[in-house]
């Protein structure tokens, strides 16, 4: 199979790419990325030498680009990771959101159905159902929750699911979705929690807890997601969304104080900043659909998962001390 991965130079991206390389060793993998400064091609460096990979820098909103790739290319499956990520930054600049998420999703699928792709898949995130109370634990998404979003990155998300399954409807274009709960592990960018809290804590630095600490997050191991990703576009149904998530809700206060005492750091590097705008109480996924379909079922348990992610940012150090720098936006991949 010819797999096109979009942005695969992110965190999951770069994930998914070591993952099939793994799990489908026969599979073509072409990786396309705009490396913004989200993208980090020394993610992918190591994987050069392998001949199933190759890489191109790509903007996806880029619509005479896109066209060429697929003309040349003729991927059978599309997997489009690439977006604009982070909540802070769309609350901040919300016209890049849009213009990556919705306008660079279209151009996407205006290239599969064109090229005759065999499936298009869209990983989309739990942030499009907005949030539940956290007074009703018994709450949880499903596929049927209505979209209801809370900041321009959740928006564009839903947008773009939105434009992928009209697309089915329109045109039959045999499109999947996934929508993910939180992920943490290996090269996940600095600016999200989890890596953010570790890298701060190493430093000695204040680690900055938004309002009161007590949203709650579901958090998934990322290899647990790339499984997911490769499980719907194995045996999913076109036209279908499926919801991903393993029933892990934890505070961000808890994942916090995990954090140092892994790390064996004081409690009072802790500091309660200025609450996030519009910020979501709490997300929950309900997984019945991906299991019962699909059986997939999270194998990564938080109390490990979290463990071997802090081992990896000590290890792996010269990794993210070279996007503290800025150092990683000059590794690039060879012409
Ligand atoms: P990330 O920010 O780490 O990576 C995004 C990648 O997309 C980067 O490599 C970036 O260079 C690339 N990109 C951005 N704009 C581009 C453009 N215009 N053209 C081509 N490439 C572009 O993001 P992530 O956390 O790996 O998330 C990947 C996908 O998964 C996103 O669609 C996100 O909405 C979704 N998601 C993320 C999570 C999570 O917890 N991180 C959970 C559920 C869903
Ligand atoms: O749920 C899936 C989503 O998870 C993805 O769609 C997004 O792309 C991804 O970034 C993530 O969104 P969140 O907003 O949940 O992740 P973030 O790491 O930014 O924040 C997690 C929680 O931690 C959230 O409640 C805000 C809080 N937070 C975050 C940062 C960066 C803090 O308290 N302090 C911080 O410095």
């Amino acid at each position: 199979m010819k797999l096109l991965v979009t942005g695969g130079a992110g965190f999951i991206g770069s994930n998914f790419v070591r993952y099939m390389l793994d799990a489908a060793p026969e599979d073509d993998i072409l990786c396309a990325d705009a490396l913004t400064y989200a993208g980090n091609y020394e993610s992918l460096v190591d994987l050069e030498a392998n001949p199933k990979f190759r890489f191109r820098e790509l903007d996806i909103r880029d619509k005479n680009g896109v066209d060429a790739l697929f003309a040349a290319e003729r991927p059978e499956v599309v997997v489009n990771f690439a977006a604009e990520s982070h909540v802070d930054r769309s609350i901040e600049s919300p016209d890049v959101f849009l213009e990556t998420n919705v306008m660079g999703t279209s151009v996407l699928l205006e290239a599969a159905r064109r090229y005759g792709a065999e499936r298009y898949h869209q990983v989309s995130t739990d942030e499009v159902y907005g949030d539940l109370p956290l007074d009703r634990p018994d709450l949880f998404f499903t596929e049927e929750t209505p979209l209801h979003t809370s900041s321009p990155y959740s928006a564009s998300k839903a947008a773009a699911d939105l434009l992928v399954l009209a697309y089915h409807r329109t045109y039959d274009l045999p499109v999947t979705i996934s929508r993910c709960s939180n992920n943490y592990g290996p090269y996940h960018f600095p600016e999200k929690l989890i890596p953010l809290m570790i890298v701060k804590a190493l430093h000695d630095e204040k680690l900055p807890v938004y309002g009161d600490g007590r949203n709650v997050r579901d958090w998934l191991f990322v290899r647990d997601h790339c499984r997911a990703v490769h499980s719907i576009l194995a045996d999913g149904k076109a036209g279908e969304v499926y919801n991903v998530g393993g029933h892990n809700e934890k505070t961000n206060l808890e994942v916090v104080k995990t954090i140092l005492s892994a790390l064996g750091k004081s409690e009072e590097l802790i500091e309660f900043v200025e609450d996030r705008k519009g910020h979501d109480r709490r997300y929950a996924i309900d997984p019945t659909k991906i299991r019962r379909e699909l059986g997939w079922e999270p194998q990564v348990r938080f109390a490990d998962g979290i463990g071997k992610t802090i081992d990896w940012y000590v290890k792996n150090h010269t990794w993210w001390e070279h996007i503290l720098d800025g150092s990683y936006a000059s590794v690039r991949p060879k012409k």
